[in-house]
């Protein structure tokens, strides 16, 4: 009896490894900043990550870390929300302010750290803090890891870049 067991954890063990191997973790840098963007022929100041609007897109595979570093050097207080993730023991990463942490304040800095483990999908992030929300955004894919396959036959016929809509 006991016999079978260890035969069945012997079996399991390469798969266990491989999947610690796998699952990466990636680190980014979002310097939350004021720039002027242009939209309707008119040109305005907006709070943006890495003076991008929308902002940068965050690509990880089931299992990954991500970890951010998020550098206030605008004028207000900031946090960020990566909706949709079910933050799992690290619910100081969630972002609500006031609710999970303070917010960051002008020239401070946050490191939000996280793993998507047993969840896919396309999300977004944003900021969570007052109106800053209206620019303060971005997609968030956590794609199925390569060897798991996708939850229906074969492969998406094909895919596209992410549609954001603001406001
Ligand atoms: C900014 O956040 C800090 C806490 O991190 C808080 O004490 C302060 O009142 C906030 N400022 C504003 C203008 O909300």
């Amino acid at each position: 009896m006991s016999g079978s067991i260890i035969g069945c954890a012997w079996w399991l063990l390469p798969l266990l490894c491989c999947h610690l191997i796998a699952a990466k973790e990636q680190y980014h840098e979002f310097v939350i900043r004021d720039v002027p963007v242009e939209r309707l022929c008119r040109s305005h100041d907006v709070m943006t990550v890495n003076g991008q609007f929308p902002g940068p897109t965050l690509e990880a595979e089931e299992g990954d870390t991500l970890v951010v570093d998020v550098v206030n050097r605008g004028r207000h207080n900031v946090s960020l929300h990566w909706h949709g993730v079910r933050q799992m023991r690290t619910g100081w990463s969630d972002g609500p302010e006031y609710v999970t942490q303070c917010p960051v304040r002008p020239g401070r800095s946050y490191r939000y750290r996280f793993t998507v483990a047993a969840q896919e999908g396309t999300l977004w992030w944003h900021a969570h803090s007052s109106w800053l929300r209206a620019t303060v955004y971005g997609a968030l894919l956590i794609r199925p890891r390569a060897a798991a396959g996708y939850p229906f036959d074969g492969q998406p016929a094909r895919e596209l870049a992410p549609i954001l809509l603001g406001i």
